[in-house]
């Protein structure tokens, strides 16, 4: 098998661009060009400001950028001088069109393989990174070879990324396993072996393992959604708990011990969000409805039903404690994004949170650490659902630290799980003393201690707990 000298990403996001630097950074004697077709993104990967925030990444971009590793617009070139070629472009839902709201949009892989197709002039290990749904290796090889030049060839590799945003560096220093997917042929498993010895500078070989092309870009559907089941499962008994006086905290702590279970993952929440649940399962149903497996199809909606209905009921929870009216009341929004470490807001709770408060005529103040003004601006403004810019800043505005959002307000809401926002950094009596009273804190992530925060006033609403004094008698606690 080849030994890779020159790889190019398609894609400088999210993945392309945390994992194709960890592969500079570990490969000083490989070229790592990662290409986009947005000029801004590639800009801003060049400058101090990186397009994505994660902990530890400006340090290893640092480390080897302008050495072997390059960000760059002139995806032709790349393309052209690359061995190994990563497709790590975005695979949204589709929002029209066949399957539209459950398939994944290909077009952006498409055009991708097709620019490769065009430009090759040598054989290519070409790898698709974006999560795809199964079987795309195929439909990327008919447009690979019948677009080529005669005589080139191309070995199609599925290698999914397991990385999770906020945790994208250490995940990819130390990942549970690396996948990848190839053909049985002898020139299926040769690329395989090159794109291994990639990896093999800094993983364990162990943990490097291969198989077969559907099997690989099967599992990365399956992986997330076994992942998000399991939220949607702690968030479903959080609706027993907060009807019953059983404390979510207590039944996840108790079913984790069990070591079939295991802790992680089953932290209930407002609901999840990110890029990747929820496309991934509607995906893998979308995939199964294909497949005339109906039954199959509804058991992972489900998953994502429970998602809306986990964050529909939170919300719906903020406005019956206000006697079912919030209008013209001051909401503050703490966090934006969709999980802690990351500015990425795609498929933010938050968002659909802020827009069912907005239909409620209430007044809303956002603050995140990380998030950007102007993107708070875009999430709550998308074309076609919300409206205008100047409509939504008439209830919405952002504010510049956690004090400003909460001054004057009448309920605090916790809607990422940011350290900052923690009773024990934040200083809540300072908040509620300038709020309105009867004050309320809602903990859509569970990262307040609720009995310190009563103590000093508060009506405290957490997900998975019953409100005090309404559903439980005190002493049943
Ligand atoms: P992203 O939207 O942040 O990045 C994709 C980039 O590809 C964009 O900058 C876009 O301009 C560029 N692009 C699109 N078409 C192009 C073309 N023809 N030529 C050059 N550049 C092009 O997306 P993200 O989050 O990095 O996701 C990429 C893939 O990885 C998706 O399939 C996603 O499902 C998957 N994934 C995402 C994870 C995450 O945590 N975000 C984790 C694991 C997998």
């Amino acid at each position: 098998h080849i030994k890779v000298k020159k790889i190019c990403c398609i894609g400088a996001g999210y993945v392309g661009g945390p994992t194709c630097t960890i592969i500079a950074a570990k490969n000083p004697d490989i070229i790592v060009t990662i290409v986009d077709i947005n000029q801004a993104r590639i800009d801003a990967w060049n400058s101090d400001n990186l397009p994505i925030s994660e902990p530890g990444l400006d340090e290893v971009v640092k480390s080897c950028r302008g050495r072997n590793l390059f960000f760059s617009t002139d995806v032709d070139k790349a393309i052209h001088d690359a061995d190994l070629i990563f497709v790590s472009v975005n695979t949204p839902t589709k929002t029209k069109g066949m399957g539209a709201g459950y398939a994944a949009d290909l077009g952006y892989v498409e055009s991708a393989t097709r620019r490769i197709a065009q430009i090759a002039r040598s054989d290519k290990i070409v790898v698709e990174k974006s999560t795809v749904p199964c079987r795309t290796a195929q439909n990327m090889r008919y447009i690979l070879e019948a677009n080529s030049k005669a005589g080139i060839r191309f070995d199609i590799l599925s290698n999914p990324e397991f990385l999770a945003e906020g945790t994208a560096v250490s995940d990819l220093m130390n990942p549970d396993r690396v996948l990848i997917g190839s053909l049985k042929t002898e020139s299926g498993r040769a690329a395989a072996a090159s794109l291994a010895d990639v990896y093999a500078s800094w993983v364990a070989r162990d943990q490097i393992i291969t198989m077969n092309l559907w099997s690989s870009e099967l599992s990365k559907l399956a992986a997330n959604a076994l992942l998000a089941q399991r939220i949607s499962s702690i968030n479903a008994l959080s609706a027993i708990c907060e009807a019953t006086g059983a404390d979510i905290e207590e039944v996840s702590y108790a079913c984790g011990l069990d070591t079939r279970i295991g802790p992680k993952f089953l932290k209930a929440s407002v609901g999840f969000g990110g890029s990747c649940f929820q496309k991934d399962i509607l995906n893998l149903v979308y995939l199964s409805e294909s497949l005339h497996l109906p039954e199959v199809a509804a058991y992972w909606k489900q998953v994502v039903d429970m998602n809306e209905y986990q964050k529909r009921r939170f919300s719906n929870r903020v406005i019956s404690s206000f006697f079912n009216t919030i209008y013209g009341k001051k909401i503050a929004i703490l966090g934006f994004a969709f999980k802690k470490d990351t500015s990425d807001t795609r498929e933010s709770p938050a968002i659909t949170l802020v827009n069912h408060f907005r239909t409620e005529g209430a007044q809303i103040a956002i603050y995140d650490p990380k998030v950007q003004e102007s993107q708070i601006w875009i999430d709550l403004t998308e074309p076609g659902v919300m409206d205008d810019l100047t409509e939504v800043q008439k209830q919405v505005s952002i504010a510049k630290d956690a004090y400003a959002a909460c001054d004057d307000a009448d309920a605090v809401i916790i809607c990422t799980e940011w350290d900052e926002f923690r009773d024990t950094v934040l200083d809540y009596k300072l908040i509620y003393d300038h709020m309105k009273k009867p004050a309320f804190v809602f903990d859509g992530r569970l990262i307040l201690n609720k009995t310190r925060l009563e103590d000093m006033g508060f009506q405290v609403g957490t997900i998975g707990r019953a409100t005090s004094g309404f559903t439980v008698p005190k002493d049943w606690e």
